[in-house]
């Protein structure tokens, strides 16, 4: 059995080759199957996709841009055991394209050839109604009529959660008063959860939806920025989609313009970029209830959460990277301990957030994010926990954790305890900026560290190593020092999960600004591929159709379905061949069709464990 465990899961594909045309490639043996597309009803029939969708349709719709996803088993309890066959997938919709989004719509034809975001207003209501709708959270039940043919099942839990949905906030930063707005002067309140990139889930079966780039949604014409607007690239001239254009004929989206209003019947909104950058712990079991912000886990650019496996007596903890150029790592630790079917979303409000901070020689310290402590203080302009946290980035800089080459997903391997986490590129990185764990300058292709806390996972300091450093075959290593080959050259690791076999799971996402370019002509699409985590062995198993990234990835629990979203399929498209509807990707539909972000299902045709 030890001889076993130091061998690793087998890898018993033949690997894929790199692809760049418009289809999405498994190996001999698998079949892929598209089961839920932008647009898709949840209820399983209505309201159809097309054209004339509206905004309130697209309420009832598949989102855009499908990410982190998890597929709760039926019966709801354990997420490793429980129905193959049956179950809630729930997933994210992290952002729009609005040429595609209102492609064709019979509201407006100058909206034909809307794709920059630096328009101006005013906007059409419905249209930023249908760009709220299209992000967020699906929650769908889906079941396998045991071929392999997933479909939508009506049921009360299918819901869509968007950028308009009634949230509460929760720990330190509810009640603030950073957090007063109009819409909640008590600040415990607020509406929506964006830019839903990857997420997390709980030991206790919950789902956790993380607020990525949502600071670009936000405008603030004040000049003068506080430093939770600033710190966080909230814009000082043009929203990202300048909602706070477009009327309602209430508050929900003026409440985008962060400024100082000498009018304020249009609403105190200056606090609300602080709503955003938080976890959102969401139950896919109960469609009543009410996600909440976990303000505990810090605010930042969160790509995600990664729980450690929760030991009943011990302390909670998770993980999560900031995606920016020069951002961190963080760790929290609960003060409650862990008491399994007692223990809820909750025990996340009181605990202790660390920042990492990597040495040069394999060692790091977890450094304490406490109000009171290391210069967090009145000194350097904090009141009190919750504005530590309201200010995570700041307070991290204080301390002096370690600037990081953009931190994606992370995953926490069940039977080592190490923790992996992605590092997808930072091509802004300096040769005199360069250390240990970023060890490349600039870093166009990215790598994977992984660590292993000193002692029991709360430990305040670990141990570290790269696992791989991506590239091509002249700029590469994996953990054994050898470069990677056809066989698994990749770039830009982005999603990563390891299953139940502990077979490591890397998904790419180079950006479509520099795909099919320069230095990034030897990768081609996006691809997904799996790794032994013991013997470094790594094997491209999929590549996706043209302009999109490979994201979201899960298996059920008998490991013989592995569920992955597409993400902006023909984001590539110039504008000339937009125009001309000469998209580059008309995936999945073919034909002319437009490209839509979608979640395959993928099962071996001999019924076997994926990638065995
Ligand atoms: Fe949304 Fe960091 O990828
Ligand atoms: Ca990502
Ligand atoms: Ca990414
Ligand atoms: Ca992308």
């Amino acid at each position: 059995e030890a001889e076993a465990a130091s061998a690793g899961p087998t890898l018993g594909f033949d690997p894929v080759p790199v692809d760049i045309t418009d289809r999405f490639v498994v190996p001999e043996g698998y079949e892929a199957k598209v089961i839920y597309r932008w647009g898709d009803a949840i209820s399983g029939h209505m309201p159809a996709f097309g054209p004339d969708n509206t905004g309130e349709d697209q309420a009832h719709q598949a989102g855009m841009h499908h990410d982190g996803m998890h597929f709760f088993p039926i019966e709801g309890d354990d997420p490793w055991e429980g129905s193959s066959t049956d179950g809630l997938l729930v997933l994210n919709h992290e952002y729009i394209e609005p040429r595609f989004l209102h492609y064709g719509s019979a509201q407006g034809s100058e909206l034909q050839t809307w794709a920059t975001p630096n328009h101006a207003g005013p906007r059409d209501a419905d249209h930023v109604l249908k760009e709220l709708n299209a992000h967020g959270v699906s929650v769908v039940r889906m079941r396998d009529d045991g071929n392999g043919n997933w479909a939508i099942v009506p049921d009360p839990r299918n819901r869509r959660i968007t950028g308009l949905t009634r949230m509460e906030i929760a720990g330190p930063a509810r009640g603030h008063a950073k957090m007063a707005t109009l819409y909640s002067p008590e600040g415990t309140h607020t509406r929506g959860t964006l830019s839903n990139c990857a997420h997390g889930v709980t030991p206790w079966n919950t789902y956790m939806a993380a607020e990525e780039n949502w600071s670009g949604y936000f405008v603030n014409l004040d000049g003068e920025l506080p430093r939770e607007h600033a710190r966080y690239g909230v814009r000082t001239d043009v929203g990202r989609h300048n909602w706070h254009l477009a009327d309602d004929g209430g508050d929900g989206f003026v409440r985008f313009d962060a400024s100082t209003k000498a009018d304020s019947a249009a609403g105190d909104y200056r606090n609300e970029p602080n709503m955003f950058g938080w976890m959102t712990e969401i139950d896919p079991f109960d469609p009543d209830s009410t996600p909440v912000k976990r303000t505990t886990l810090g605010r930042f650019a969160h790509e995600g959460v990664v729980f450690a496996p929760a030991e009943a007596g011990q302390p909670v903890v998770c993980y999560s990277g900031d995606d920016s150029r020069f951002e961190y790592i963080y760790k929290f630790v609960s003060e409650g301990l862990y008491e399994p079917g007692v223990t809820r979303g909750d025990i996340l409000d009181t605990g202790t957030l660390y920042v990492a901070k990597f040495n040069d020689d394999g060692t790091g310290e977890w450094l304490p994010l406490v109000y009171g402590q290391n210069g967090l203080d009145e000194g350097n302009g904090f009141t009190d926990q919750g504005d530590v946290l309201i200010n995570t980035r700041t307070a991290a800089d204080i301390v002096g954790a370690t600037p990081m080459d953009r931190p994606e997903w992370g995953t926490v391997d069940f039977d080592t305890r190490a923790v992996y986490f992605t590092l997808t590129n930072n091509t802004r990185r300096s040769e005199d900026q360069t250390d240990g764990v970023n060890p490349r300058a600039p870093n166009a292709f990215g790598q994977i560290v992984r660590w292993h806390e000193d002692g029991d996972q709360t430990a305040t300091r670990f141990n570290w190593d790269l696992f791989v450093v991506a590239g091509p075959e002249s700029d590469s290593r994996d953990m054994n020092g050898n470069p990677l080959d056809d066989n698994n050259i990749f770039s830009s690791p982005d999603g990563l999960w390891m299953d139940a076999d502990r077979r490591l799971w890397i998904q790419t996402d180079i950006s479509e600004g520099v795909m099919y370019q320069g230095n990034h002509v030897p990768f081609g699409n996006n691809a997904m591929l799996a790794a032994n985590p013991e013997t470094g062995e790594i094997k491209r198993f999929l590549t996706g159709p043209v302009g999109q990234e490979i994201t979201g990835v899960v298996t059920t629990p008998d490991h013989r379905t592995i569920f992955v979203n597409v993400q902006h399929p023909g984001a590539t498209t110039s504008p000339e061949d937009f125009a001309s509807g000469n998209f580059d990707s008309h995936w999945p539909d073919g034909g002319d069709a437009l490209p839509r972000s979608a979640t395959v299902a993928i099962r071996r045709l001999d019924g076997g464990i994926i990638g065995a």
